[in-house]
């Protein structure tokens, strides 16, 4: 099968979920073209036979970066399936309601959602795991992803259970995407800055500009996190929600970690439910 992910990630996790996921296929023998959805886009979506979307949920919806962008699809002529793949900070099933929006417009395109698939990784916002944590939930992505696939190409339908009053709610938290833009206005070059114009190079909008030595934040900030997350001098003062700033990329490869967890009480029963069903997932796999 010729199949085509497109993606957006604000700070890398959807990223490797996205290619773990395409390298999973490409093993089973299909050709995947992967594709980021704030670079030029010039591929014929009716030359493949499965299209696959990936997001990290933002305020229990896609980012508005990824609507946008399936708004500007053509219309197909012909049904064509698709699957979702998304990443959020925490398990709560209320995060299933993110595709909602999304699939009522690629189903104008004639593009049918007919699986989601969706994969703990760590907050990019609100606070910082530890890297143990990280660890645990990456590495769980990794074994499950090849069940997911599995289950993908087996021609299984497998769509996330949604609370009831999803669509409204999604809705209604679509504020965001206005709040963004106006929280964007309020980002802040702060003093441990270096103008090594990183932040510039990597915004996905193009909303941060260098003015007579000083950063400029516009009107188009999508809050994905990325010019602040990968800030190597932590110097950017992300408005209003400076305190749920998350600075600095993960080590996924240390489970040895020993930093003390100052949120393992936060969503406890969820996490343990999600790694708990996904090792159960696991094991059963592994009996066969
Ligand atoms: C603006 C914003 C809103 C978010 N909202 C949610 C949310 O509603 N639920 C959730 O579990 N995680 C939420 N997150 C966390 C991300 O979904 C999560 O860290 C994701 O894996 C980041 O992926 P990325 O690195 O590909 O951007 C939010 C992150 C941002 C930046």
């Amino acid at each position: 099968m010729k199949i085509l992910i497109c993606y957006f990630s604000g700070t890398g996790n959807t990223k490797r979920v996205v290619d773990k996921f395409a390298s999973c296929l490409e093993e089973k023998g299909n050709s995947v073209v992967v594709r980021r959805v704030e670079q030029p886009f010039n591929e014929n979506l009716e030359e493949f036979d499965l299209l696959g979307f990936g997001y990290p949920v933002h305020a229990f919806n896609a980012p508005k970066i990824m609507l946008d962008f399936v708004k500007k699809l053509p219309k197909l002529l012909k049904v064509k399936e698709a699957f979702i793949l998304n990443t959020s900070g925490e398990p709560l099933k209320l995060n299933n309601i993110s595709s909602i929006k999304l699939t009522s417009l690629l189903k104008k395109k004639s593009i049918a959602v007919n699986n989601e698939f969706h994969y703990v990784m760590p907050y990019n916002i609100i606070f910082r795991h530890t890297d143990k944590m990280a660890f645990r939930m990456w590495d769980t992505a990794q074994k499950i992803i090849p069940l997911d696939v599995k289950k993908l190409l087996n021609g299984e339908k497998t769509k996330l259970k949604k609370v009831f009053l999803g669509r409204p709610v999604a809705h209604l938290m679509r504020i965001e995407h206005w709040g963004g833009r106006f929280n964007g206005k309020h980002y802040k070059m702060l003093p441990e800055c270096v103008k090594c114009g990183c932040c510039v190079n990597i915004c996905p909008t193009k909303n941060i500009t260098i003015e007579n030595g000083e950063l400029k934040f516009g009107k188009k900030c999508i809050m994905c996190m990325r010019c602040s997350f990968l800030c190597q001098k932590n110097a950017i003062k992300i408005g209003f929600f400076n305190k749920w700033k998350v600075n600095g990329a993960y080590n996924f490869n240390n489970p040895n970690d020993t930093t003390e967890d100052m949120h393992k009480r936060y969503c406890k029963k969820a996490y343990e439910r999600y790694f708990a069903d996904c090792e159960k997932r696991i094991a059963e796999e592994n009996a066969l």
